[in-house]
């Protein structure tokens, strides 16, 4: 028997360390680690204790014995990294970093957000015993994306809260909440309190397709709409038009991926979730029945992971489309298929394509159509509303450092829809005071150590993780390598004498805050707020039911909530 990686895997890689055989890469020391699509665990070598089973935050890892029929596929999944990729493991344990083992009692640090990468930064320092950790976000629920990103339907992806939940009764970190930093308190303010500040501010923001009718009415950015259906306080009135039948999504990352799901999906399984209710009703009334996800590429470049389609191929109801000219192997993908470098993951996309591209539709009252190597020119509209997407069919053309891009030809079609929505990225956005590289949209940075954008020099005291420092790239379990890597250059920095002692005394910027903004909550309160929810949720079979507006957020977290 051998325990199993299936599609909730965040590489946070817990399951790595405690696992006795080294039999889950690629491990975090593995130069792929960053860029991995997910762990996976080697059936030759897997003993089937069950180690990695326990430690997982996500509930992701299971006994092949145990598999339901439609998580048979991650079986091959798991396998065929080992195939193709013979590995010589190096574990964490071989490579102790002597700088965590001095004493750091007499360290303040401040990390601005509390999404993953905050939450991990935190939860590093906080382990290694500093003084004092205090966490700083703008709204007043924290874990960023994991709770307005992550889709209502990977409940067990949301798991991974409660490992930073427990943070919060840890004498030495503090959150604070409702507090945005760049507005309620300054950068230079921040540095007077503590030795360093680590930011983790992620990026929020849409990127721009840059085209003709971008701004109709029905154009949505992504992040729109995933913030509405996840009750995000800034997004619960945004208005949807789903009464149309087809919806286009451009870009098919899996942010792409999750919208389709959440526009096709049956809503009696949405009701068990803990989908914001204003969406459930609109999605209630929804009218759409084909949602189509247009890459610009070809199935082997498919920005979504493997995880996630297989999850979208066995979806039951939906049927799911794919024009086999599109999915079959032209000159470049044979080449890049012959070349035995290329990852599992590569293969594993095109032949998932191309069987599905087989399939023979069940007439199932939704579809889902998977169209590559097309790109949007234009939306057309009337009296400004959207009205159609124009597309370009593309060629494939590989580059000498072995980029595959997308060369548009001439040949166009036209397709009707009243929404579509943007999902090519999202984008960072600056603090007032702190450098920001505008092209790349993220904090400029050396390894997580922020520099002087025109000298190329690190600044004292002044750090960054997760996606404002890497781009909008990477799953949740990304982040704590991140943030290990920022956390290690601190300790050093601080060893080495390059951190400036705070001037106020230890406290005092929580007393500053109070002052400044009375709204502001704890974790305390945060903890009321969150079991209101649940008990909300309980009530109707659901992991919880959200706040979606600040006044009620406020009520529940000042114990005033009578639900
Ligand atoms: C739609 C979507 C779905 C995803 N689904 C999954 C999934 O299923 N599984 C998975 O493993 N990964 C998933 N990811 C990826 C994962 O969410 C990210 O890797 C992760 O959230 C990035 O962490 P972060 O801390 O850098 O940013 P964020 O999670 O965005 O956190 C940033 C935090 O900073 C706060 N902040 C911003 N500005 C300020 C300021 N000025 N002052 C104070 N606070 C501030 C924000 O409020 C936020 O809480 C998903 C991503 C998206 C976009
Ligand atoms: N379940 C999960 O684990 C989960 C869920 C959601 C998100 N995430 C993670 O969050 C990160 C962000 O996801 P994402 O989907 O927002 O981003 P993404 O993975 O970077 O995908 C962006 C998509 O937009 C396309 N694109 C970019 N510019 C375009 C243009 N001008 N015209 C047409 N297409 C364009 C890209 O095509 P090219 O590839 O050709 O550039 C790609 O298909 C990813 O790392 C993702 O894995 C994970």
């Amino acid at each position: 028997m051998t325990y199993v990686i299936l599609q909730s895997c965040c590489n946070d890689a817990s399951c790595v360390a405690v696992c006795p055989v080294d039999c889950i890469h690629p491990t975090p020391d593995e130069p792929n680690f960053m860029q991995a699509e997910m762990l996976h665990i080697d059936p030759e070598t897997c003993i089937d204790c069950g180690a990695c089973a326990d430690e997982c935050p996500v509930d992701a890892i299971q006994l092949d014995d145990d598999l339901a029929e439609d998580q048979r596929a991650y079986l091959d999944l798991n396998a065929q990294y080992y195939e193709a990729l013979p590995m010589t493991c190096t574990s964490a344990v071989d490579n102790p970093k002597p700088w965590r083992t001095d004493d750091f009692s007499d360290l303040r640090v401040a990390v601005v957000g509390s999404g993953p990468a905050g939450f991990y930064a935190a939860k590093d320092l906080q382990t290694l015993r500093v003084a004092q950790v205090e966490v700083f976000d703008r709204l007043l629920t924290p874990y960023g994306l994991a709770r307005f990103g992550v889709a209502p339907d990977h409940q067990a992806t949301k798991g991974v809260t409660a490992m930073f939940q427990s943070l919060g009764k840890k004498k030495n970190l503090h959150v604070n909440l409702g507090i945005d930093v760049g507005q309620h308190i300054s950068h230079a303010e921040l540095l007077e309190h503590h030795d360093a500040v680590i930011y983790a501010v992620g990026a929020s923001l849409d990127r721009q397709l840059g085209i003709e009718g971008e701004d109709l009415v029905g154009s949505h950015a992504a992040n729109e709409f995933v913030a509405w259906y996840n009750g995000h306080p800034e997004y619960a009135n945004h208005q949807f038009d789903l009464s149309g039948e087809r919806a286009v999504i451009i870009g098919n990352g899996n942010v792409a991926l999750d919208i389709a799901r959440m526009l096709l999906a049956n809503t009696d399984h949405l009701e068990k979730t803990d989908m914001a209710q204003h969406a459930l009703d609109a999605l209630q009334n929804s009218n759409i029945r084909e949602v189509v996800v247009v890459g610009r590429r070809g199935p082997a470049q498919a920005a979504y992971t493997n995880p996630e389609i297989l999850a979208l191929l066995s979806h039951e109801g939906i049927d799911v489309i794919i024009d086999q000219t599109e999915a079959a192997t032209d000159d470049i993908t044979q080449t890049i298929l012959d070349d035995r470098r290329t990852e599992s993951s590569v293969r594993a996309k095109v032949r998932s394509a191309q069987e599905a591209a087989t399939r023979i539709a069940s007439g199932a009252r939704k579809r889902l159509v998977l169209r590559y190597l097309h790109s949007p020119v234009k939306f057309d509209g009337r009296e400004g509303r959207l009205d159609s997407v124009t597309l370009v069919r593309n060629r494939l053309e590989l580059l000498e450092d072995g980029t595959v891009v997308a060369v548009r030809t001439s040949t166009t079609e036209e397709m009707k829809a009243n929404i579509v929505f943007r999902s090519v990225g999202y984008r960072g956005s600056s603090v007032s005071d702190v450098p920001f590289d505008d092209h790349q949209g993220i904090i400029p940075n050396l390894d997580g150590k922020v520099i002087d954008p025109h000298t190329g020099e690190p600044l004292p005291g002044v750090y960054v993780t997760g996606w404002i420092k890497r781009g909008p790239t990477g799953v949740i379990g990304t982040n704590k390598q991140c943030a290990g890597q920022t956390v290690d250059q601190l300790l050093q920095d601080h060893l080495r004498g390059d951190l400036t002692a705070p001037i106020h005394p230890a406290g005092s910027v929580r007393t500053l805050i109070a002052e400044r903004c009375p709204d502001a909550i704890g974790f305390d309160e945060w903890g009321r707020v969150d079991t209101a929810e649940q008990a909300a949720g309980a009530a109707l079979s659901r992991p919880r039911v959200k706040f979606v507006d600040t006044e009620s957020i406020l009520v529940a977290a000042r114990g005033l909530h009578d639900r």
